[in-house]
């Protein structure tokens, strides 16, 4: 198990003035046994920086380092780290004790000592009693298990997950969620998990990094990008529905943006005037869509509260303490 450290990584695909620059300068340090989650939409670079990571895609500069050693001239095989992806890419030939044990044959480790990794890996994901089946005989859940004892087996100093439970209907990739912490807590091996899913994010990290555009916004923990985000970017990708961001509403001056996340708005007769335009059940609470003069504004509340209905005029405020401040030219968090 190794602390990682990235100083500012930067990756661009191409060279001369055809290139381009898809990660700008990348720095976190990571300690060792941390659980840190990737998140950010599509394109923005999650991919490339752990590839950059497990040494599938050279550094363009800066420095990565696991363990304090920098690894940005060794092989992939040289790094001690093991990777899960989306497609799991098991040998469909191969029964499930095989394609675990594959890579400590060929890594030449010694028969009996394979055969303990294995079924060690096997009991902590509950796969014994399926390791002489093919991978076709299996459920994608379990499919993804195997995937994940490919990588246990290797005892690595660092996993890298991409993606690994999008392939995974609901249900099931809310249970293997789960199961991923489990084995985090017994294992405790140094994690970097990427997902485009907010909700895996929160659930999942010690800490997160949101990346924007190949720009780390922030790194800070499931509790800080919520409710400190640093930048608008932040503030509208992690929370479903995401915060509000006002740029005309009553009392936000010119170059500012005001941000308030919709659960934390009330009904009050002190408050702005929102014409109320749409309202969703969700079961044990309420979505109501409304507009402040030109802008848009969403309502979180309580199923049992008194609902306004679309075509209301209602008035509504929110505690200071609950705004948030962003500049907005740069986006920033401001207060
Ligand atoms: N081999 C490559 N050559 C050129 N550009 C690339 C290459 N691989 C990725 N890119 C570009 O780098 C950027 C980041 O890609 P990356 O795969 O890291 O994104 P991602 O965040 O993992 O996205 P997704 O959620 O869709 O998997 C994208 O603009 C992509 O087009
Ligand atoms: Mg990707």
């Amino acid at each position: 198990m190794a602390a990682l450290s990235l100083r500012n990584v930067i990756k661009r695909y191409g060279v001369g003035p055809k290139a381009n620059q898809v990660i700008h300068g990348v720095s976190a340090e990571i300690a060792d046994h941390e659980f840190i989650v990737i998140v950010g939409p599509s394109g923005c670079g999650k991919s490339t920086l752990l590839r950059m990571v497990a040494g599938l895609e050279e550094v363009s500069a800066g420095e990565i380092s696991i363990g304090g050693r920098v690894v940005n001239d060794l092989e992939p095989s040289e790094r001690d780290i093991a990777m899960v992806f989306q497609n799991y890419a098991l040998y469909p030939h191969m029964t499930v004790f095989d394609n675990m044990a594959y890579g400590l044959k060929i890594a030449k480790v010694p028969v009996p000592e394979i055969k303990t990794r294995v079924d060690k890996a096997a009991k902590i994901l509950e796969l014994g009693h399926l390791l002489e089946r093919k991978p076709r005989e299996l459920s994608g859940g379990q499919r993804q298990r195997v995937a994940m004892g490919r990588a246990i087996v290797r005892q690595p100093q660092v996993f890298l997950f991409d993606e690994p439970l999008s392939n995974l209907d609901a249900k099931l990739r809310a249970q293997t969620r789960i199961e991923i912490q489990k084995l985090h807590r017994e294992l405790g091996i140094t994690s970097l998990f990427v997902t485009h899913d907010q909700v895996e994010a929160m659930t999942l990290a010690q800490r997160i990094i949101v990346m924007n555009g190949g720009v780390m916004d922030q790194f800070g923990t499931p509790e800080e990008v919520y409710n400190r985000p640093a930048t608008t970017f932040v503030a509208s990708f992690i929370g479903s529905p995401p915060m509000n961001l006002l740029k005309h509403a009553p009392g936000v001056r010119p170059g500012q943006i005001l941000g308030v996340r919709p659960e934390h708005l009330k009904l009050d007769q002190t408050g702005w005037t929102v014409q109320v335009e749409h309202v969703e059940l969700l079961g044990a609470e309420r979505l109501v869509y409304g507009r402040i003069g030109e802008e848009q504004i969403i309502m979180r509340t309580d199923a049992a509260d008194h609902p306004p209905t679309a075509g209301d005029t209602v008035h509504i405020s929110a505690p200071q303490e609950s705004l948030h401040w962003f500049d907005a030219g740069s986006g920033k968090r401001t207060v």
